[in-house]
């Protein structure tokens, strides 16, 4: 066994990092395991009895802080090498009382999921994490949590973390409408919905990412989903189901490989090949953008992987045009704008990116960041109401130094930038791209990045 541990990132000192305009990036990328697979699969395996296999997890520091919160509730986790992984479960119903802190560092996704676990069993538990994970709303999930029965014993102001939050092993079965658009949000009621003696309803009006409902399915719950309105879902879980360990194999995730791909579409000259990118319809949300900036995209050897369809692009830098975002893609490409932002500066013409509210509320207010990084390295741009509006011009001055406020996809959007801009671009930090993309640096100077 090889032991791995989150680190300690945002609580040192700051690492800036410059990113220089970089000859013709080529060669093949294979992008990280995907994050929200990489959580769920280590929290299923902590539900289900037996022994979960884990290939290709994300090893990078959000998920291993679910690592250690599913060993706090007494799953035996354990590493056998580079993202192999395997878990043995508790089983619903049966999860131990964490007796410390759950720190979850910088990672929404750990905390939401594992806050509607704790909620639906009978066990206290106290949730914490950095500066980031500090300022981000947890109301909307305790919400819902309460109203099947968990009681919140304290929370920071404005129902932050670090909140202490006392299950029920018990849960109440509801019908819940999400208020926004969120699949943390969703999988936190039916993640407490799994040990209620009734039936769960999620429903939501815009279609978030379906992992959760994928693999409880997979796991052999009985789960439905179905069409609701134009955009949206309804959800259905039968509570207590007997969860039965699956082997999982975590395709390449989207959201990492979206640097490379924007990257390989700026850098003069560059022609790329992005491995087994995970191609799930509710994550693609940049590439159809992409592809509408007249991108100069293919999509090669279509295949199902670990359940999830995926395919190799072909990437070759071209000309793009600006283009009109609907907020309706915003479920399939949130965590996408920073890096479309980017490729918006490089594009000729205007791009408006409609109804971002969600962004100001993610590992940092991305819209302002975004904006503001947008304007220290010379590219114009405005907020109307909850829409991004960025100029391009067909090339970038960059230059300035861009504040991250502890967000990896800030952090690597603007250093991608740099690799293309007429002058240098500099981050403040780059210790936050560890939460996500921990190979990131290694991988794209492999493919010819200039960074230092
Ligand atoms: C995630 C859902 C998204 C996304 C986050 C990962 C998930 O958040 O921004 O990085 O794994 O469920 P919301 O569901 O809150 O929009």
């Amino acid at each position: 066994m090889s032991a791995i541990t989150p680190s300690s990132h945002g609580h040192g000192a700051a690492s800036p990092l410059t990113a220089r305009r970089s000859a013709a990036l080529k060669g093949r990328l294979r992008p990280p395991g995907d994050k929200s697979i990489s959580h769920r699969s280590l929290l299923m395996g902590l539900l289900a009895i037996g022994e979960t296999s884990i290939e290709g997890l994300l090893e990078g520091d959000d998920v291993l802080r679910t690592a250690e919160g599913c060993r706090a509730l007494g799953a035996h986790v354990e590493r056998l090498g580079p993202g192999s992984w395997k878990v043995q479960g508790r089983g619903l119903g049966t999860l131990a009382e964490p007796k410390e802190v759950l720190d979850f560092g910088n990672a929404g996704t750990g905390t939401r999921l594992m806050m509607g676990i704790v909620g639906g069993h009978a066990i206290t538990a106290t949730f914490d994490g950095d500066a980031s994970l500090r300022k981000r709303p947890m109301r909307r999930i305790l919400d819902p949590l309460v109203l099947m029965g968990a009681e919140v014993v304290k929370e920071a102001e404005g129902g932050r973390v670090p909140v202490t939050l006392k299950g029920t092993g018990e849960p109440t079965p509801i019908e819940y409408k999400t208020p926004v658009p969120s699949a943390q949000l969703k999988s936190a009621v039916l993640l407490a919905g799994l040990n209620s003696p009734g039936r769960t309803t999620v429903i939501e009006t815009e279609a978030s990412r379906d992992h959760t409902e994928k693999m409880l399915a997979y796991f052999g719950a009985t789960i439905t989903s179905e069409p609701y309105g134009e955009h949206g879902r309804k959800i259905t879980l039968e509570g207590r189901p007997k969860l039965t360990p699956r082997p999982i194999i975590v395709p390449a995730d989207p959201s990492s490989a979206a640097f490379a791909l924007v990257a390989a579409l700026i850098v003069p000259g560059s022609d790329i090949v992005i491995e087994g990118m995970m191609m799930n319809p509710l994550r693609v949300g940049l590439l159809d953008t992409l592809l509408e900036m007249g991108a100069n995209i293919e999509i090669l050897n279509k295949r199902i992987e670990g359940g999830e369809d995926v395919a190799d692009l072909r990437v070759r830098q071209g000309a793009l045009k600006g283009v009109d975002v609907p907020a309706s893609r915003a479920p399939a490409m949130i965590d996408e704008y920073p890096v479309l932002a980017v490729a918006a500066g490089f594009a000729q013409g205007q791009t408006r990116m409609r109804g971002l509210s969600e962004l100001r509320v993610k590992e940092s207010d991305r819209l302002a960041a975004v904006a503001d990084g947008l304007k220290a390295t010379g590219v114009a741009c405005s907020i109307e109401g909850d829409d991004l509006i960025v100029e391009g011009h067909g090339q970038v001055r960059g230059g300035g130094t861009v504040a991250t406020h502890l967000d990896h996809r800030i952090a690597m959007s603007f250093l991608v930038m740099g690799l293309a801009s007429e002058q240098p671009v500099t981050i403040d930090d780059e210790s936050m791209i560890a939460t996500s993309f921990p190979t990131f640096r290694p991988a794209m100077q492999q493919l010819g990045a200039t960074f230092g």
